[in-house]
């Protein structure tokens, strides 16, 4: 899923360098922190992919919800147990046309991991002692990507984890640490230390730009032969809303519409977008498409909840006074829903006030002392409430309205 090639990660090339130079100091580690679907495995595999190039060998572990230290710590000496050197670069696969905003290939240094026999250990010392044994016995130094951190459900285990992370330079340079974890703040993941600064390098991933967002989707139809219109481009971009995971979604989908067209297909037509959207919903994250079900089909009397998350997911600002939702953007959605009679203020924020209940997902939240200000829960969520919105022709989101 993540992409590998450093010419493909798109508006990246700082952070890259940062890690680069942050592995390059002896003992340090690095920590990629951001939202969901924002970047974060691309770029440590990327970074990696630096370091590989080094001759280091990449071995990934993902977290799950059950993992604890011991067990990821297990994980992590199997991986580097059982690495078996470094496959030929030249047997990586190639992509079918229409997939170039996929990635290309399971990438080729990196191992799966499959749970063993080495035993769990039951402190810091002795997760260091595993590790250090099992090193010893390869020939090739290593950098360990811990992926999907955020996943392990239990706050001590976590924060063991990463205690364990902060006595790794004890291990010496034969082993790096790049560890992802899906968070806005890093102490929600790792908690308060004071060694996270000098030992781990805390790397935060901003949402892409809307440009960076269009290279993704110009850099994929370059290769395809293809052109895409501005306006389409401006779209993909706009509902994306700085999140390459929807870039790729919705390229994805887009180009496959195009490579299933009968006709030979040199500009991509306002028709293949719109079917690419619909697409895209059907292959979005479940969880999201539950989510946005829960909030608007629970009450059929509340049918307009849905135009009021639209509103709601226009622009990209995380608090929304109340006003600004309902004159710049409730009254500008509702003027393209012809036969559908508008709520006045009072109901959409009684509407935004069911939403926020749980019973209905708690899809959005409010904020400040007066509690006039709305966003989603999650921010993830208003890039998924925007497809939803293009499915209905509406196209929130737009630059032009942004605050
Ligand atoms: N800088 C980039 N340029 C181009 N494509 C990118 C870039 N960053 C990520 N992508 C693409 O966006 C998608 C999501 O990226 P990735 O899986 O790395 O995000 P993530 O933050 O790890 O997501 P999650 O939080 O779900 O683990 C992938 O398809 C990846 O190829
Ligand atoms: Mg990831």
């Amino acid at each position: 899923m993540e992409v590998l090639d450093p010419v493909r990660l798109v508006g990246r090339k700082l952070k890259l360098r940062d890690i680069s130079r942050a592995l390059n100091s002896p003992g340090r580690s690095v920590f990629i922190f951001g939202e969901r679907g924002v970047g974060k495995s691309s770029l440590a595999l990327t970074a990696a992919q630096d370091l590989y190039e080094r001759r280091r060998a990449i071995l990934r572990v993902v977290c799950g919800a059950e993992d604890s230290f011991a067990t990821v710590v297990q994980a992590i000496a199997r991986a580097i147990q059982d690495y078996k050197g470094k496959p030929d670069a030249g047997s990586r696969q190639q992509s079918k046309p229409a997939s170039k905003m996929r990635e290309k290939s399971q990438p080729a240094a990196v191992q799966s991991i499959t749970f063993s026999e080495i035993p769990p250990p039951s402190s810091i010392d002795e997760a260091l002692y595993i590790i250090r044994n099992v090193l010893a016995g390869r020939p090739d130094d290593v950098v360990i990507i811990i992926d999907e951190f955020e996943r392990i459900a239990s706050d001590g285990e976590r924060q063991k984890l990463a205690e364990f992370i902060k006595n790794t330079p004890t291990l010496g340079a034969r082993i790096k640490f790049i560890v992802c974890g899906a968070a806005v703040d890093l102490t929600d993941l790792v908690g308060h230390h004071p060694s996270v600064g000098r030992i781990i390098e805390p790397v935060e991933l901003e949402r892409l730009t809307h440009d960076d967002l269009s290279a993704i989707v110009l850099g994929a139809a370059a290769e395809l032969k293809l052109e895409v219109p501005a306006e389409i481009l401006d779209r993909i971009a706009e509902i994306s809303d700085g999140l390459p995971s929807y870039v790729h979604l919705i390229g994805d989908s887009l180009f496959w519409n195009v490579f299933d067209d009968e006709a030979i297909v040199k500009r991509v037509s306002l028709e293949h977008f719109q079917a690419g959207i619909q697409d895209s919903l059907r292959r979005a994250e479940a969880a999201l498409s539950r989510l946005y079900e829960v909030a608007t089909n629970r009450d059929p009397e509340l049918v307009d909840s849905e135009e009021v998350l639209w509103a709601l997911a226009d622009v990209s600002a995380n608090q929304r006074h109340v006003e600004d939702i309902y004159e710049n953007s409730y009254l500008p959605v509702m003027a393209c829903r012809p036969g559908r009679s508008k709520l006045d203020r009072e109901t959409m924020t009684n509407r935004l006030r069911t939403l926020k209940d749980k019973a209905h997902g708690a899809i959005v939240d409010c904020y400040g002392s007066s509690q006039e200000h709305w966003g989603f829960s999650n921010g993830v969520m208003r890039g998924y409430v925007r497809l939803r919105a293009q499915k209905n022709g509406i196209a929130i989101g737009c630059c032009e309205r942004e605050a």
